[in-house]
């Protein structure tokens, strides 16, 4: 795994407010040159990207996973027939999606491929012709993103720009230090239902902290990999299983332990349990209203993710409870 900092950037890397913003100019620089016609999102995602892909013109259609959160790719390929798409992959929790066959479809069909790497560390390789990261959700930012323009065709010269910072994104930020209390993951992510393409600017003390914080990625994947491996072991297989079965990736580098409750009083029984050791327990995804309910399965409507920020030991925080 490589080791990045500001200074290793090259002239392909844009940074951006969050995952949204990236996406954002990620479609406006693919639907300048191409063309496309639909943009396929598969069916677990979260409904926060919905108001960027709606400022631009192009039909919105979902894809079929497995309750492993595998690509269906029949079901994918009978969608892309005789029709120019976008295609959006997601690397799910961290763990990468399968590349080699998403890039086989090149060969076939008239797509041009987003890895939405937002809930990966930023040293992963990219595979896509974009690939935009999150780094807001992993790094000690207020806000950040990073898209990286991977296809040479789409590229345009970069200015790095900033804003200031704005109250929720300090509150975001200071959860890496305080621990604030757990509560409902449902009555967060409020106001997601407006993007306004204006406000896309990282701020301006991320801007001088990124230097820093991506220097720190192997320590954090380390604790991040002890946090995965101790949940692994904790859970009742039984009530919450695992959604990655076997991971033997060195490589990997969980954004969270993700499993999947076998009903949703297990699910429910878990988010409370998190609230009484003030652990934040998340169901994820809150779907997009415009999701045909028969697309999903029961697995993907009862995902739970278990926390495993390099801000603490989840072995030792629990031997303390
Ligand atoms: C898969 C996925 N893509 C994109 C995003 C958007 O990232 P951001 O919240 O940084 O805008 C999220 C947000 O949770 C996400 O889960």
């Amino acid at each position: 795994m490589k080791n990045i900092s500001i200074y290793d950037f090259d002239k392909n890397t844009h940074i951006y407010k969050n995952g949204r913003s990236s996406l954002y100019i990620c479609l406006k620089l693919i639907l300048k040159n191409y063309n496309a016609k639909q943009i396929l999102l598969p069916v677990v995602i979260c409904d926060e990207i919905i108001p960027v892909i709606k400022k631009f013109n192009i039909e919105i259609v979902f894809y079929n996973l497995t309750d492993n959160l595998e690509i269906d790719f029949d079901k994918l390929e009978e969608k892309l027939e005789n029709k120019k798409s976008i295609l959006l992959a997601v690397n799910f929790f961290g763990l990468k999606n399968n590349w080699k066959k998403i890039n086989d479809l090149k060969n076939v069909y008239d797509i041009v491929t987003i890895e939405d790497s937002a809930h990966c560390h930023v040293s992963e390789n990219e595979h896509a012709d974009f690939s935009f990261f999150s780094l807001r959700k992993i790094y000690p930012l207020l806000s950040g993103s990073m898209l990286k323009i991977n296809n040479s065709k789409y590229n345009r010269p970069f200015t790095y720009r900033t804003s200031l910072p704005k109250i929720e994104e300090v509150s975001y930020f200071l959860r890496n230090y305080i621990r604030l209390k757990a509560t409902y993951s449902k009555i967060k992510n409020k106001n997601t239902a407006i993007f306004n393409s204006k406000d896309i600017f990282i701020d301006c003390f991320s801007k001088y902290l990124i230097k820093g914080v991506l220097k720190d990625d192997k320590k954090y994947q380390e604790i991040r990999l002890n946090n995965y491996n101790y949940w692994l072991n904790y859970l009742p297989e039984k009530e919450l299983a695992p959604i990655f079965k076997n991971i033997n990736d060195r490589d990997f580098y969980p954004y969270v332990y993700p499993c999947i409750a076998s009903s949703r009083d297990y699910s429910e029984k878990w988010i409370r349990w998190g609230i009484e050791k003030n652990i934040t327990v998340m169901s994820w995804p809150k779907f997009p209203s415009i999701i045909h309910e028969d697309m999903l399965t029961d697995a993907h409507k009862n995902i739970l993710c278990f926390p495993v920020n390099q801000q603490m030991s989840v072995a030792e925080f629990l031997k303390y409870e």
